[in-house]
Order: structure tokens, then sequence, then C-alpha cells
């Protein structure tokens, strides 16, 4: 979504676009395949195309203009929800458990989650690079100069305004408007801030009512939400090839910018945590399914239950149970524990993983518990304590031991790109069929961009860090270049 106007220094970016439809619907047809998928992802393409692959400058941001939707939320976002409930870490100091992607001197009552991730969830093995360290640092300091209500924010506002054009200021603006559900939302939040960070310019966000209070405020001493008053104008620059200095390894995009990004205000925090600690924290292991099935009315429910299994089982990731009800398994054979997270629309698969688990014993021994947060029944955009679920459980899931997804999924892509984890991917069912093999490993934990900016061949774009995804065939997705 590249606009041609070269004239403000505003960018607009959202993530609803009518770019290319036709094609779009024209792929839909064709394969019959994830039928549900919000759009999305232009941004992320975008951005990482035109600094990935040769085709720069390729004209593919539609830039909106101002006519967007403007909502502000309450200052500071999550900050004021909850006291502390969560013990403080003992004897470990705050910034000890502090991921290295944060800047010191947080405010650690406001954001608790930020300081206890890493007593949840293991640290991540990815450093992320020197260079990007210092790119947020001087991000933070940016945004802290320019964020609303600045003088230079009321400059700006003012030219704005006034119609005149805007004189060259140190204080450029990325406005993000998003659409459609949670997944996508974070996924082309961050590839705004991407896109912000590689331009020098100051992301603003505009969420809606039905995220907010998921996350707390990730820069301090200011917002990134934006204000009402906002006035809109379109701008595209050019930007140049920094991006392989700021993740020289090329599959941890998503991944350091949304641990960065997304941290769960205190309520979604006390959400994470209470389940956690009831359900998963005394299991040796715990494994997330997350179980997205797109069309209910064609695909037998038998047909993904035999598929989960069987993936699971043969990827050694869940014992085979024995085909006996009769046998007490003795107690000194293994004493391991498992947890399964299940998530789903709804709640009969993971009653039916349960009742496998429960009315026979394993191969092994071992004992396997399942466990969902919730089960909605539908998708239900606009509602807030819905997207609050959905958060938890994005975030419970980022904290297994080994994941599987759904084909087609953001809530599963941004969910292995949180937690790092490659995971198994479940092949959609085909004409109500159980497909052979019933999943394969993800080459990388980044997300799927399904819709790529270029229709391009497949030779074209099949190169380096950049290749076709598992789950979606014209879809990309980066990798680490080998
Ligand atoms: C504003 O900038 C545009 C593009 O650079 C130019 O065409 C236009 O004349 C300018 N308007 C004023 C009032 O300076
Ligand atoms: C605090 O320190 C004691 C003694 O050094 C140690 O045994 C304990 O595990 C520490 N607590 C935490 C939460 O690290
Ligand atoms: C910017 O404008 C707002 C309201 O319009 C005002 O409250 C604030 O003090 C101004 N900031 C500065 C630095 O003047
Ligand atoms: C814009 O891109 C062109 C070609 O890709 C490059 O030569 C030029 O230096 C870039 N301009 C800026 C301001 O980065
Ligand atoms: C129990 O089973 C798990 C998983 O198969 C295995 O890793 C572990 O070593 C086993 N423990 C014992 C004591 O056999
Ligand atoms: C799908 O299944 C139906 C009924 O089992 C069969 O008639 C049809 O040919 C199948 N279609 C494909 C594409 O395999």
């Amino acid at each position: 979504m590249v606009s041609d106007e070269f004239s403000g220094m505003i960018s607009t970016i959202r993530d609803q676009t009518s770019w290319n439809k036709t094609g779009f619907q024209f792929k839909m047809q064709r394969n019959g395949y994830c039928s549900k998928i919000p759009f999305a992802f232009l941004i992320v393409f975008s951005v990482l195309l035109m600094l990935l692959i040769v085709h720069q400058r390729s004209k593919t941001f539609e830039v909106n203009g101002g006519d967007a939707k403007i909502n502000v939320l309450a200052g500071g976002g999550a900050a004021q929800t909850e006291t502390p409930e969560v013990a403080d870490s003992g004897n470990v100091s705050s910034q000890q458990v502090l991921d290295e992607l944060f800047a010191p001197g947080h405010d650690k009552g406001s954001c608790l989650s930020r300081y206890e991730s890493v007593v949840y969830r293991k640290p991540s093995s990815h450093k992320p690079s020197p260079c990007l360290l210092s790119k947020l640092r001087k991000y933070e300091s940016l945004h802290k100069l320019c964020g609303p209500y600045t003088e230079s924010y009321n400059k700006t506002l003012e030219q704005l305004k006034s119609g005149r054009n805007v004189s060259t200021t140190d204080c450029n603006y990325v406005v993000y408007t998003p659409l459609s559900g949670l997944g996508n939302r974070m996924l082309t939040i961050a590839s705004a801030f991407l896109y912000a960070l590689l331009t020098n310019r100051v992301l603003l966000v505009e969420f809606g009512s039905e995220i907010a209070g998921l996350f707390c405020e990730p820069f301090q001493q200011t917002t990134w939400l934006l204000p009402m008053d906002f006035p809109l104008r379109n701008q595209f620059d050019n930007f140049s090839q920094e991006l392989s200095k700021l993740f020289p390894d090329e599959e941890t995009v998503f991944h350091h910018l949304g641990r960065y990004l997304f941290q769960p205000s205190n309520e979604a925090w006390g959400l994470i945590t209470r389940f956690y600690r009831a359900y998963l924290s005394k299991a040796d292991e715990r494994i997330g399914i997350q179980v997205r099935v797109f069309d209910t009315k064609v695909t037998p429910f038998q047909t993904v239950v035999d598929q989960i299994l069987s993936c699971t089982i043969k990827e050694k990731l869940l014992p085979d149970v024995l085909e006996t009800r009769s046998s007490a398994t003795s107690l000194s054979k293994n004493q391991s524990l498992k947890a399964v997270l299940v998530t789903s629309l709804y709640s009969k698969y993971y009653e039916h993983l349960k009742g496998v688990y429960w009315t026979k014993p394993t191969v092994s021994g071992e004992v396997i518990g399942v466990y969902q947060p919730s089960h909605e029944e539908h998708e239900l955009y606009g509602n807030n304590m819905h997207s609050m679920k959905a958060w938890t459980e994005i975030y419970l899931l980022s904290m297994s031991n080994a994941l599987i997804t759904s084909s087609c999924s953001t809530f599963g892509y941004v969910a292995q790109s949180l937690g790092g984890l490659k995971p198994w991917i479940l092949y959609r069912p085909l004409n109500g069929t159980a497909p052979d093999p019933p999943c394969v490993r993800a080459m990388s934990m980044e997300p799927c961009f399904h819709f790529p900016p270029s229709h391009g061949c497949k030779a074209e774009v099949n190169v380096g860090h950049v290749k076709h995804c598992e789950d979606v065939e014209w879809g990309l997705k980066l990798v680490k270049d080998h």
C-alpha cells in the first residue's frame, strides 16, 4: 500500500485494504482455502518485501486519506488497572528479570507482565542485535520528543490544521488505524512499527474500544495512542536497507518487535497467570494446540480430532493410549505430567482430547491433563472481553514448550512468534478427509503474510530468506537464510 503522493509528512496505514481484491477473491475461490481470513498483512509485506526483495519501490501501499475514524483511549491505556497481584519476584532485582529489549526505568506496577514474564515463559533464545537495541532506544527518545502534546506535536498539528505544507521538522508520524481480528492487528501494528523505525517516524495507533486495555504502554513517559484531534495526510517514503542490520537473524522480526510492543496489561496478566498457575505450572511439559476450523460445516469433527492425534503422536509430542481401560498404571512407570492447552472457539475438541487421555492409560505411563480457558462459540469482532480472552489464550500458547497450530490462522502466528516457537502446522482437511501427513513443522517462527504485494511467479520470490508458507501456498514468510 504505497501512495504516490509525497506531499505530506504523515503516513496513514490501515490493514483493511481493497488492494487487488479481485485477485484475492479469485484465489480464494480457486483454492477454496482459508475462506474467512480477514484482510491483512499488506503492510507487513510491503515493508518486509521492499527491504528484502529486489522490487523496492513497488507501488503497493494503499494509503488511506483523512477518512479514518478516530477514537482515542484514555491515556496510558491499561496502565491503571488492578493492583499488583503476583508477588514480587523475591530477591531477583527488577532489572535482572527485564528482557534486554526494554529500556530500564519502566514503572513496574503499571505493567507487571514486563517484569514477570520471564518467570513464566522461557526467555528468548534469540538475542536482539545491538543495532536493534540502539534503534529502539533512539526510537524511544524520538517518541518522547514528538509524542502527543509535545511542543513539536502541537506545532505539526497546527500546521496540518491550517492546511499549510508542513515544514520539515524532526517529527514525522505513522498513524495506524487497525481493523479486523486481534491476531491481524498485532501483526500489522508490529509491521507499522517496523516501518516507523526504518523511517524515523513516530507510531501513533488507534485501537478502538475492543482492544482497549489489552496491552501495556510500550513507551515511557509518553503514549502511542492516537489523540482524537489528529488530522491525517498521505505520504510514502522510500527507505533504506537497514533491516538486515536490525535483524541479522531474518526470522526474528516479529519475535522481537512483538515482544517489545505487546506486554499484557495488568488485567490480562491476571487472567494469564491465574490460569497458568492453576493448570499449567506443575506440568513437566506444556503442549499448546490451537484449533481453528474455518468451515465447520464441511469438516467433520472426527476428522479434526483424528488429525490432531495423528500429528501429536507421530511427532512424539503426546503419547499414544493403550486400547485397554483396565490397567491402573503402576506408579513407578512414569511420573511425568504433560499439560495440553487447547484453544478453540468450540469446546468439543478439548472435550474429546480430555476424554481420550482420561479414559485410557498412555503407553508411556505419563499422565496428560487437557485444559481450555474459554470457548466463545463465535468470533466476535468489536467485543473487548472477547479480545481480552483471545489475548490471554495467545499468550498462554506462547508459553508452551511445543505448539501445534491450524493453517491460515493469525492467532497461531502471533503465539508462535511471541513464544519463539516453530510450530507443527495442521494441514487443512481437504474435502473433509484428514490430510496425510497430518501436519508439517514450520520453517520459521515468523508469521505467514497471506497477501503478498506481488503475484510474481514462485521462482521470483522463493529465494533467500523469503519463502512461500507451509499453510498458504501463495503467502510468504521470512525464514533464516541458510
Ligand atoms: C505544498 O506542497 C505541494 C507538493 O510539494 C505543492 O505542489 C504545493 O504547491 C504546496 N502548497 C503550498 C501552499 O505551498
Ligand atoms: C532468594 O535467595 C535465596 C537465597 O540466596 C534463594 O534460595 C531463593 O531461591 C531466592 N529467591 C528467588 C525468587 O530467586
Ligand atoms: C500542546 O497542546 C496541548 C493542548 O492543546 C496543551 O495541553 C499542551 O500543554 C501543549 N504542549 C506544549 C508543550 O505546549
Ligand atoms: C530511495 O531509493 C532509491 C533507490 O532504491 C535510492 O537510490 C535513494 O537513495 C533512496 N532515497 C532515500 C532518501 O533513502
Ligand atoms: C517419561 O516419559 C517422558 C516422555 O515420553 C520421558 O521424557 C521421560 O524420560 C520418561 N520418564 C521416565 C522415568 O521413564
Ligand atoms: C470430495 O468428496 C466427494 C464425496 O466423498 C466426492 O464425490 C468428490 O469427488 C470429492 N472431491 C474431490 C475434489 O476429491
